[in-house]
């Protein structure tokens, strides 16, 4: 009984199935061998390219059917080929989850239960594919494997890697997973939550997004650095990735993750991502590892995904020695990220928190219904150290009444910071905040949000600013 309500409350995610005829079946099975054939015949070599095998298909078709006697037309043929090639390539029975951008996640528990997926919007749903033996699924997990160049076997039951697309898998065979294979993929989102779509989501405010833009740019004189903070799932990598588009595009960038997650549209970028140890148990290379290499190789930013260990002191010692940075970090409040940073594993000393210039809060609400929704909370500066504490200064802060972000601050150290190097007046700053803001707008209003879209627009801004606000304003 209570099984049934709980069922109840998980909605479905329908996929409409692609049927095959008896015929079509044998044919597909016929090609599947073909290929198994081929791949074994031609070994490390086989590769695979979808137009070759596309129209292999279509001439294999063509030898077994005759438009004739079978009475099928050209149009039937080309079709068939297409759904077969999708089936062979593909990822069988899951292909369609696979292909929708609107899943975060895709859930395989194991034999003759359905495959779950977390939704965007909906979160998690149950779907009505199933996997009725075993065999089935370790096929598939096999095929995935194989595509990757790893291989997951009873010495090795456990399959951790990354898609060709980004996204992340993770498989397991029995003994280690008791009831049998299990399957998670962390879909890549192919067109990624831009600074325009946090605007338009309130995430961020329009006019806290102009002021970070100038101090992240920081007219080149100053470029702040920032640790964005929050719960799991909080949003922290989408906020930072989006945030990203306002480096100057001069800039040399490295990025540093365990997994590979951010998108950044600038060109000179180079993405560093963590290795396990191997089956000898060597070879691990681990943040540390790479970002102490990175100072080898002499960046403007160093961005790392997300900070946990003793890397940690590494990125201060790069930002307390004139690198700018970014980084997210698990915690709950502006407090809590300065005591965790300052606190094993990380063990930054206290006097070089002062490199940071701002802790950006990320937060995630839910509202009574379940749904959820993520807002930047808090905005602080570190403004100095007294006593052996660290002083924050909070200049902005979410309002949950008028769901507005405010400017809550009677001044900023970043902002007095630019003004002195650039012999600019903070009212010359905030002048240039607002032009900023009204580029935000513009492209708001007319929804210009794709990554490479604002990209294109802040890169004008930065060749000339002038051109692209006349054009804005009419002018
Ligand atoms: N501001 C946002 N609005 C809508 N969806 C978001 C937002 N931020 C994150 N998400 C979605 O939430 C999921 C988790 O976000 P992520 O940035 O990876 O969180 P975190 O890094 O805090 O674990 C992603 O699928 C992402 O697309
Ligand atoms: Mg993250």
């Amino acid at each position: 009984m209570t099984e049934a309500i709980n069922n109840n409350s998980i909605p479905e995610y329908e996929v409409l199935k692609q049927k095959y005829t008896p015929e079509e079946k044998i044919l597909l099975k016929e090609l599947r061998e073909n290929l198994v054939d081929n791949a074994i015949s031609s070994g490390e070599t086989f590769q695979i390219s979808e137009e070759r095998l596309l129209n292999d298909i279509k001439n294999f078709l063509y030898s077994r059917l005759s438009l004739e006697s079978d009475n099928i037309s050209i149009d039937y043929l080309n079709n068939l080929s297409k759904k077969l090639l999708q089936n062979l390539i593909g990822y069988g029975q899951i292909d369609p989850l696979i292909h929708d951008d609107d899943l975060e996640e895709i859930m395989i528990i194991g034999v003759n239960k359905p495959v779950f997926v977390y939704h965007r919007q909906y979160g998690m749903m149950k779907t009505n594919i199933l996997f009725k033996n075993e065999q089935e699924l370790i096929e598939l997990i096999d095929s995935i494997a194989r595509q990757i160049n790893r291989r997951i076997d009873q010495e090795s039951p456990i399959l951790d890697g990354r898609l060709l697309d980004g996204s992340r898998i993770n498989a397991t065979i029995p003994p280690v997973s008791a009831d049998g294979p299990s399957l998670t993929i962390r879909k890549f989102k192919k067109d990624p939550l831009t600074i325009i779509d946090l605007i338009k989501s309130k995430t961020i405010s329009v006019e806290l997004a102009a002021f970070f833009w100038l101090c992240f740019d920081g007219l080149g004189v100053k470029s702040a650095n920032a640790i964005i903070s929050g719960g799991t799932s909080s949003g922290k990598t989408t906020t930072l990735n989006a945030l990203t588009a306002f480096i100057n595009p001069k800039e040399r960038i490295i990025t540093i993750e365990d997994t590979l997650e951010l998108q950044i549209p600038h060109e000179h970028v180079i993405r560093m991502e963590t290795r396990p140890s191997n089956t000898e148990n060597r070879g691990e290379l681990t943040m540390n590892d790479l970002v102490k290499n990175s100072l080898r190789q002499r960046p403007d930013r160093i961005i790392v995904g997300e900070v946990r260990a003793n890397e940690a002191i590494t990125l201060f010692t790069a930002l307390n020695t004139g690198h700018s940075g970014f980084g997210t970090l698990h915690s709950n409040d502006a407090r809590e990220t300065i005591t965790r940073l300052t606190n094993e594993p990380m063990s930054v000393p206290v006097i070089m928190i002062s490199a940071i210039d701002f802790i950006i809060m990320q937060n995630r609400i839910y509202k009574a219904d379940g749904v959820s929704f993520r807002r930047i909370s808090e905005v602080a500066e570190v403004v100095g150290i007294e006593e052996g504490t660290v002083q924050l200064n909070k200049i902005f802060e979410w309002n949950p009444e008028n769901d507005e972000i405010e400017n809550v601050a009677v001044s900023s150290k970043t902002l007095t910071e630019i003004s002195k190097l650039s012999g600019k007046s903070i009212n010359e700053l905030y002048e240039e905040i607002s032009n900023r803001q009204i580029v935000l707008q513009h492209m708001l209003d007319y929804n210009i949000r794709s990554v490479g879209d604002v990209n294109n627009i802040l890169e004008m801004y930065y060749e000339n600013p002038r051109q692209v606000l006349n054009r804005i304003m009419g002018r």
